[in-house]
């Protein structure tokens, strides 16, 4: 007989009552139920339960009344002109700009912002630019988003070096005395560039902020990728000074898409060169005389018009974030995250077998609200995550399955070989994640994907109920018992090169 509504949300708050005995710091974050009633109300009223904030945050009504407010009031039109149109959107963005600074606690005598469309733009714009020669060195971390991952491509056709620096399993933690090793391997005399995520979009690990300053005390430029940290967790800039930040607003506060930011250290702005120029980038430029003379700071890197209607909704978020307090919502993610993990880890099978296995840290320690899982049958056997987020979305529940954009941290985690990558390459034209999966399946069990439950500023308690339940429901199901899936995913994996 199906439980009555009045009867699961007794189940809720009787297993409220014992999270809150074991992570009492939640109650301290009860502005965030209050918004959630309000700002992110189309959860409750859609019977939504969205985990998927590693994708994307989501966005409180005010940001976007405010936004509107501004649009419907002003008369805005393109920057960088004399007209009153212009100068009033240009001193939007030029306002924007300092707020996101200020933010991140960044001296302008210090850094530049760059506004990107994304972080992947702005994690281009460091690819391109960076002075890259035979000598110098491209090192990164193997838990490193693809578009980090891309910035090889733009090193190895200048004939850098490209090496990753792997990771320890079963945590995917960094192994800190190898990659010791692989910085002090830099001749300071070429360019170097070490990259790595201040969180894994992967595994949810908070890579020690530290290693910032130890590399770039060993000659290597220090590219910090924070678009998966700053969303839950302060990045004070002038605590931990990297040469390049990227990151992607919306994945902060929701709204808007279309707007990131590169953060260029002053002091790493001379050594970059930038391969072309475009509308905006140049102080002058000649058909006739074939030469151009770059803008000074920012406007060398911002090609075209920006996305400038945008850019305002940028300050409105932060200051969304900043009414709640990054901390606020950093231990409500802290708190909702370690009961997962603990419920999650305790599941078992009628047999007494696991039933999930977890990719990276167990506890919240160095940890953010990213869990990426597996769920396996009782005789151990992997049950299709596809079928998984097919059957969650039946029940409203919007998780993440795949690789994530992040090829060498599932590659880790999942225990697949250089051999099974090459075996893999095989496949040519044909090879995709399904191809893929169904090759490593061959080759010895193995999973190429995993699920994904992100944690963010608008979950709370209720949310991370019902996931669990529905995890639980697999209790001593099978792959028979389960389902075929009804749709394909054709994603991203690549392979690593080159170390
Ligand atoms: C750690 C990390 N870096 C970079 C990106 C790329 O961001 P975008 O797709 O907004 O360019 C993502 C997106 O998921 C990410 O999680």
């Amino acid at each position: 007989m199906a439980e009555s509504v009045a009867q699961v949300k007794q189940q809720i708050e009787d297993a409220q009552t014992d999270f809150l005995a074991r992570f009492p710091g939640y109650r301290k974050t009860a502005l965030l139920d209050e918004l959630r009633a309000t700002e992110y109300r189309r959860l409750d009223e859609r019977g939504q339960v969205y985990l998927d904030y590693t994708g994307g945050s989501l966005y409180a009504e005010s940001q976007i009344q405010k936004h509107f407010e501004l649009m419907r009031s002003g008369v805005l039109g393109n920057p960088h002109s004399a007209n009153p149109a212009s100068t009033a959107m240009t001193e939007h963005v030029e306002r924007t700009r300092r707020a996101v600074l200020r933010y991140f606690n960044a001296r302008p005598e210090d850094y530049i912002l760059v506004f990107t469309q994304n972080a992947s733009a702005a994690l281009k714009l460091v690819g391109e630019s960076f002075p890259f020669a035979p000598g110098s060195r491209f090192l990164l971390t193997f838990d490193n988003h693809n578009s980090v991952n891309g910035i090889r491509e733009f090193a190895l056709a200048k004939d850098a070096s490209v090496n990753y620096a792997p990771l320890l399993i079963p945590d995917l933690r960094l192994d800190a005395a190898r990659l010791e090793r692989m910085l002090d391997e830099a001749d300071p005399a070429h360019p170097n560039l070490f990259a790595f995520p201040a969180q894994s979009n992967f595994s949810g690990v908070k890579h020690p902020l530290e290693i910032v300053a130890s590399a770039q005390s060993k000659g290597w430029s220090v590219l910090l990728d924070a678009a998966a940290y700053v969303p839950t967790n302060r990045l004070d800039l002038s605590a931990v000074r990297p040469d390049f930040v990227t990151l992607s607003f919306y994945k902060m506060f929701g709204h808007p898409t279309g707007v990131g930011a590169l953060l260029i250290r002053r002091t790493a702005l001379p050594n970059l060169k930038r391969p072309w120029f475009a509308g905006g980038t140049v102080n002058f430029a000649s058909v006739q005389g074939q030469a151009h003379v770059l803008s000074p700071n920012e406007a060398a890197f911002e090609d075209g018009t920006l996305n400038y209607l945008s850019i305002p909704a940028v300050e409105i978020g932060l200051r969304h974030i900043e009414s709640i307090g990054i901390e606020t919502i950093a231990e409500r993610v802290r708190c909702l995250t370690g009961w997962l993990l603990e419920e999650l880890l305790a599941l078992r099978h009628g047999n007494g077998r696991a039933m999930v296995r977890i990719y990276g840290p167990a506890g919240t320690e160095a940890r953010g609200g990213t869990v990426t899982l597996n769920l396996y049958d009782p005789q151990g056997h992997l049950l299709d995550y596809r079928r998984v987020e097919e059957l969650a979305g039946e029940e409203g529940i919007s998780l993440r399955t795949g690789c994530f954009c992040n090829p060498g941290a599932g590659e880790m985690a999942e225990g697949l070989t250089e051999e099974d990558m090459r075996a893999g390459l095989t496949l040519g034209e044909e090879i995709n994640l399904l191809s893929f999966v169904r090759m490593m399946q061959e080759r010895g069990h193995k999973s190429a994907g995993a699920i994904r439950a992100s944690i963010g500023l608008a979950t709370n308690f209720a949310d991370v109920w019902r996931f669990l339940r529905f995890v639980a429901g697999f209790r001593d199901q099978t792959r028979l018992t389960i389902g075929d899936v009804s749709f394909d995913i054709e994603s991203c994996r690549i392979i690593r090169d080159g170390s």
